[in-house]
C-alpha cells in the first residue's frame, strides 16, 4: 500500500485515476533519466558505486539513488521479467489487452494486477520446478478500463474484483533461468468472487451471516491482498489489508457503530466504489459482509481444486503480512502487523504442535490457539538507538478485562473486532506496522514501521519504538524474545534503523540513526525478507518525489542490511512511480524474485512501448557470474 494512502491525493490524481498511489511530478524526472527508460532490462545499469563499510555479509557495492524508469542494480547483476499484469495463465486465456477492453472473465484467467507479497514453494523431487503464490493487491482504474475512471457497470466491478486476490503460477528453470510456465495445471486465480470458507472460533457467528450466506461460513472472495506468509507445512497465507475501502453505502445518512468506524467504514469509499454496482459491498444492504473480510487466508498451492480458508483465530484487522516462527515446544507462531496509523502488532500461538512428518496433519492448525497484542514500554530514550522492554497481552474472552462489560459477548466478537479488544487492553499504538520477518540466524523479529504523520495526535505518545511526532521517514523495529522462545510473553526491543535524510536535516531523529548516510538514505520501509545467509532485505513504499524531505532518495528501492553490524547498502532502485514490494528466493539463493508494483507517473515499465501502459511485474534478479544474491 502506498505511502500516499494518507489521503494526500489531489483532485487531479483522482481524475486521472492514479488516486492515492505514487504520483511523481514531471519535474522529478530529469532528461537523462527519461532517456534511460529504454529497454535496459537485459543488462544491469552500472550505477555509480559509493564507499561502504566493512560488512563481510554484504558482497556487492552500494548503488546511488536513481530516477530512471528501469531497474537499477549493482555491477554484475541483471534483471528480467518473470510475469506482468494481464499475462494469460493458460494458453486458451485471452491475451492482455492494453486498451483496457478485456473482459472480467478474461482477467479471471490472467495474472492479477499490482503484485505484492509472494512465496516460492519447491516442487517435491524436482529442483528445476517450483510454484509461486503471488498476491494481487488492488488495481488502477486508469489502466484497467478504457474509460480510465470509476467503475460504470457490474461488469467493470467484476473486472476490478478479478484483478485482485492471488495468482498461483508454476515456474521452471530452463537453461539456468527461472521462467513462467503457461498452461501448468497448477496455474490458478483466486480473486474477489472465488468461494472461500471461514473457519475458526468466529466462523458461523451471527456477525458473519448475510442474506446470501446464513451459515456465516461461506464467503465470496479475497481482495486487497497485501503481503504474505508461508507455513512450514507448505501452504500460503495471504493477508487482506485495505478491505474496508471496497465498501460504501447507497444510503447517504447511514450511521456506523463504533466497530464499523474503527475499521474505517464510510458512506462513499474515496475511490474504489464497488458498492455502486455490486450490492454485496453496500453497507446499507449488507453490513455484515464487511466482517467477512480482513482475515488471513490459507491456500494450498499444490491442490488447484482446494477451497481457500479464512482463519478467524488470527483476528480481523488490516493485515499486512504473516511471519511464521515456532515455539521451543513446537507450536506455530504467526506475527502480524495492522497497517494503519496508530494500530497494533499481534502474534498468534497455536494450541497444537506442528507435525513436521505429515503436512496434512496441520491442515487446521491455525484454527485453535491464542491471539496476543504487543505493548511496548517507553524505552531508554536514546535518540540514535532506543531500546526497551515489551510484553504480549492475551486477547481472550474472560481475561484482561475483555468480557461483556467491555462490549465483547464471546471470543468470536473479540476476533471480529480485534482492534477494539487490543485497545481495551492498552496495546501500544504504532507507526503503521508493515512487514514482519524472523531472522533464520538468531530468531530476532524485525518489523517495518513505515511512517506516521499524525504520531503527535492524542493517544499516540511520542516515545519508545515510535519516537517522532511527525514521522515521514519510518523506522525498523526489532525484538528478541525472552528465553529465546517465541512462546515467551516478554521481549527486549530496539530500533534497528531510524530512517532520515542527513543531506536535508542535521541530527537525529530527522537525519536518521547513525547507520543512515547520504549514500543509503531511504524513506518508508515496507517489505522485508531474510535470505538463508542472514542478510536482511528492505523494500520501500515511500515518497519518490526526490525533493524536500526526500531530496536525493530517488525512486523506491530495495536495500540490504547486515543485522549484526547495522550496515545498510542500496541494492536496487525501481522504475518511476513504483513501490518495490514482494520478495522471494530460489532454493539455491542464486535467483531473487522482486515485485514492482504500480509503476506510474509517466512510467512505461517494463515494455517501454510508445504511449504504453505501465504493468506491475515480478522481476527475476540474477548475477552474471551465477553467484548467490547479495554475497
Ligand atoms: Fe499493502 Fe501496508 O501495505
Ligand atoms: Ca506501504
Ligand atoms: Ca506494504
Amino acid at each position: 500500500m502506498s505511502l500516499l494512502e494518507e489521503n494526500q491525493s489531489t483532485d487531479l490524481e483522482k481524475i486521472v485515476g492514479l488516486s492515492r498511489r505514487s504520483f511523481i511530478s514531471a519535474g522529478a524526472l530529469c532528461g537523462a533519466a527519461m532517456f534511460l527508460g529504454g529497454n535496459l532490462l537485459s543488462r544491469s545499469v552500472l550505477a555509480a558505486a559509493v564507499s561502504e563499510g566493512n560488512s563481510r555479509l554484504l558482497g556487492f557495492k552500494s548503488i546511488a539513488a536513481a530516477t530512471a524508469d528501469t531497474i537499477t542494480l549493482p555491477p554484475g547483476y541483471k534483471a528480467s521479467v518473470l510475469i506482468s499484469w494481464g499475462q494469460p495463465l493458460q494458453k486458451n486465456a485471452p491475451a492482455f489487452d492494453p486498451s483496457g477492453n478485456g473482459t472480467a472473465r478474461a482477467q479471471e484467467m490472467q495474472f492479477g494486477d499490482n503484485n505484492d507479497g509472494m512465496s516460492l514453494f519447491e516442487f517435491p523431487g524436482d529442483k528445476n520446478r517450483a510454484l509461486m503464490a503471488i498476491n494481487n493487491e488492488y488495481t488502477n482504474y486508469q489502466y484497467l478500463f478504457p474509460h480510465g475512471g470509476q467503475p460504470q457497470s457490474a461488469e467493470d466491478v467484476r473486472k476490478a474484483q478479478a484483478s485482485e486476490g492471488v495468482s498461483v503460477i508454476e515456474i521452471q528453470r530452463r537453461r539456468g533461468q527461472w521462467q513462467f510456465v503457461q498452461d501448468s495445471r497448477y496455474n490458478r486465480r483466486i480473486h474477489g468472487n472465488t468461494p472461500i470458507r471461514l473457519r475458526g472460533p468466529a466462523a458461523g457467528h451471527d456477525l458473519l451471516k448475510t442474506s446470501a450466506d446464513n451459515s456465516g461460513k461461506k464467503v465470496l472472495g479475497t481482495f486487497q491482498n497485501c503481503a504474505n506468509g508461508m507455513t512450514p507445512w507448505g501452504t500460503y497465507l495471504t493477508c487482506e489489508e485495505n478491505f474496508t475501502d471496497c465498501f460504501g453505502s447507497s444510503k447517504a445518512d447511514l450511521q456506523f457503530d463504533a466497530a464499523q468506524k474503527r475499521y474505517g467504514a464510510t458512506v462513499a469509499s474515496s475511490e474504489i466504489n464497488w458498492h455502486l454496482h455490486d450490492p454485496r459491498f453496500d453497507l446499507a444492504k449488507n453490513p455484515n459482509e464487511l466482517n467477512r473480510h480482513g482475515w488471513v487466508v490459507e491456500i494450498d498451492p499444490f491442490d488447484p481444486q482446494s477451497t481457500p480458508v479464512k482463519r478467524t483465530a488470527l483476528g480481523r484487522f488490516k493485515h499486512e503480512n504473516a511471519a511464521l516462527a515456532q515455539t521451543n515446544d513446537g507450536r506455530a507462531v504467526v506475527y502480524m502487523g495492522d497497517d494503519e496509523r496508530g494500530e497494533f502488532i499481534y502474534k498468534f500461538v497455536s494450541r497444537e504442535r506442528i507435525n513436521h512428518r505429515n503436512a496434512k496433519a496441520n491442515r487446521n492448525l491455525l484454527d485453535h490457539g491464542t491471539l496476543y497484542v504487543a505493548r511496548f514500554d517507553a524505552g531508554d530514550g536514546n535518540p540514535d538507538h532506543p531500546k526497551g522492554k515489551g510484553q504480549w497481552i492475551e486477547l481472550s474472552h474472560g481475561k484482561n478485562g475483555i468480557d461483556a462489560s467491555s462490549g465483547f459477548a464471546d471470543q468470536a466478537e473479540v476476533l471480529i473486532h480485534a482492534r477494539l479488544a487490543a485497545s481495551a487492553v492498552g496495546a501500544t499504538r504504532m507507526d503503521r506496522p508493515e512487514w514482519i520477518v524472523v531472522s533464520p540466524k538468531d530468531g530476532q523479529v524485525y518489523c517495518t514501521l513505515t511512517n506516521n504523520s499524525k504520531r503527535g495526535d492524542a493517544g499516540q505518545p511520542v516515545e519508545g519504538p515510535n519516537p517522532r511526532a511527525k514521522n515521514v521517514y519510518g523506522q525498523i523495529l526489532r525484538w528478541k524474545t525472552d528465553r529465546d522462545d517465541h512462546a515467551s510473553k516478554t521481549f527486549a526491543w530496539d530500533l534497528f534503523v531510524v530512517a532520515g535524510n542527513p543531506t536535508v536535516h542535521a541530527g537525529t531523529p530527522k537525519a536518521g540513526s547513525s547507520n543512515i548516510n547520504p549514500q543509503n538514505m531511504f524513506n518508508s520501509p515496507d517489505g522485508l525478507g531474510f535470505d538463508n545467509g542472514g542478510r536482511l532485505w528492505i523494500q520501500t513504499d515511500g515518497d519518490s518525489s526526490n525533493a524536500g524531505d526526500f531530496a536525493g532518495m530517488g525512486n523506491n528501492q530495495m536495500l540490504c542490511a547486515d543485522p549484526n553490524s547495522g550496515e545498510i547498502r542500496r541494492f536496487m532502485v525501481g522504475p518511476v512511480g513504483c513501490e518495490v514490494t514482494g520478495i522471494s528466493f530460489a532454493p539455491d539463493y542464486k535467483t531473487l524474485f522482486v515485485g514492482i508494483q504500480h509503476p506510474s507517473g509517466g512510467s512505461t515499465f517494463p515494455e517501454h512501448l510508445p504511449n504504453g501502459k505501465p504493468r506491475s511485474s515480478v522481476m527475476v534478479i540474477t548475477r552474471e557470474d551465477g553467484g548467490v544474491i547479495g554475497a
